[in-house]
């Protein structure tokens, strides 16, 4: 294969920070004096070619990469990891900074989709089993070629033609968890799926080949897939290429779309609101297999591992009953103070515009309520086990919108409670 390489010292100067730079340099030259050859790979490289931010550092060592990680972590005085077995590890730095090594190397796969075995070689046999071109790129930081980037397989041309493109015929049947990877990178990326990759991908995927993926590496990948940016494109190709259907047995018809961007909004709404982040999977899983009775998502769910996802789809499903039937805000308030709320998105998605005004009434109001205990105390009131129904008697009209603001809960107050104590 005709090698192509490019120059990108001034590239590299410009993505990285200086620190970042100045520890790969020093590593390349560490390398160097050792007699092995390192470069960056995969993903960062991808990024920087795209001008995408990244820290997520591969290095690939032809030579070794644990006698490299443990002579210079010692000569430095650095925490490091590694797994012989894997010809891998990692060194960790004081700023933070994790650099992940990897032996160059080939795997041979037992079955299609199994864990490889691995077995030293050079970095053209390292690139070349893995997955699509743009992944394929390496840059050089051995000294004496510090910043020469390496393309075997014309990544830099199906980066800037915006192509996913699988290296060989066999790539998916050798690990169809690729399929997976396609799209997603397809949907992240905007990028198009290659004539021949397509073709393959469809073959594949037709082949009932995901059946063949390890499911807890399915698992791995859809956790990968709910957290890009663009789940929603992803999961429309996902659509598009049957791969919900073979997983899943669904399809995306527009009402589940619509679902879909509700929840997105959910996600944004409530952090906004309760200032935590929520778990995806299971909040993308419950609106997408909602069609389904409760059986088939609870073992559509342990079949592919969402251990967690499955144990709560009960509480999950009777929390939305109650919500559904429920007459007042106070009984959303009462249901949500027992929900478990990582699951809120996803149960907000299913609901009526009032309903769901109600519940973002019902949070805000919770967070802040008009009256607290202190405001009691400055009243005058002593601090008493009365104080808690107080609170609530307080909060319960406030719901109800009983009390415009908080003077009008204060008169309330004094009225009632402040003459009961004279
Ligand atoms: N890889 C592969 N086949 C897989 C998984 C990974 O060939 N089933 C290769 C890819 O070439 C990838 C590298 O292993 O570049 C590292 O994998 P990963 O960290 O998942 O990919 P990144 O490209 O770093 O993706 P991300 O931007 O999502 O971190």
């Amino acid at each position: 294969s005709k090698v192509k390489t490019v120059n990108y010292l001034e590239r590299l100067k410009r993505f990285f920070p200086k620190d970042v730079l100045d520890l790969l340099k020093d590593i390349g030259q560490f390398s160097e004096k050792l007699g092995y050859k390192s470069f960056i790979i995969g993903g960062v490289v991808r990024d920087i070619v795209l001008g995408k931010q990244s820290l997520d550092i591969d290095i690939i060592v032809e030579g070794s990469a644990i006698d490299l990680i443990k002579r210079y972590a010692k000569e430095n005085n650095l925490t490091y990891h590694v797994y012989p077995e894997f010809m891998t590890g990692n060194i960790v730095f004081p700023n933070g900074l994790k650099l992940d090594f990897a032996t160059a190397r080939k795997e041979e796969y037992d079955s299609p989709g199994s864990y490889p075995k691995v077995e030293k070689a050079t970095l053209f046999e390292d690139l070349y089993r893995r997955d699509f071109t743009i992944n394929t790129l390496a840059i050089e930081i051995t000294y004496s070629n510090f910043g020469k980037l390496i393309d075997y397989f014309n990544g830099l041309v199906d980066i800037k033609e915006k192509r996913i493109r699988i290296l060989h015929t066999l790539s998916f049947v050798e690990d169809p968890i690729r399929i997976l990877r396609a799209l997603r990178f397809a949907g992240r990326l905007e990028f198009k799926l290659e004539k021949k990759t397509e073709s393959l991908l469809k073959h594949a995927v037709e082949k009932d080949l995901l059946n063949f993926a390890p499911t807890g590496r399915i698992n791995l990948e859809l956790n990968l897939t709910f957290k890009e940016e663009k789940v929603l494109d992803i999961l429309k190709l996902m659509d598009k290429y049957k791969v919900l259907y073979k997983l899943f047995g669904i399809t995306l018809d527009k009402e589940k779309e619509k679902l879909l961007v509700k929840l997105q909004d959910n996600f944004l709404i409530l952090k906004e609101i309760l200032n935590t982040d929520f778990p995806t999977s299971s909040n993308y899983l419950y609106v997408l297999l909602s069609n389904y009775p409760q059986e088939i998502v609870y073992n559509l769910l342990k079949k592919y591992h969402f251990e967690k996802e499955a144990k709560y789809i009960d509480e999950f499903l009777s929390a939305f009953k109650i919500v559904k039937e429920s007459q007042n805000k106070y009984t959303l308030y009462r249901i949500l103070k027992s929900f478990n709320k990582e699951f809120l998105p996803a149960l907000m998605s299913f609901l009526d515009s009032n309903k769901f005004k109600g519940i973002i009434d019902v949070l805000k109001k919770e967070k802040n309520p008009l009256i607290k205990g202190e405001d009691l105390i400055e009243l005058g009131l002593k601090p008493s086990p009365e104080f808690k129904t107080i609170l609530e008697d307080i909060f319960v009209k406030y719901l109800n919108d009983q009390f415009k603001n908080k003077e009008e809960a204060v008169s309330y107050i004094k009225n009632k409670y402040l003459k009961e104590v004279k």
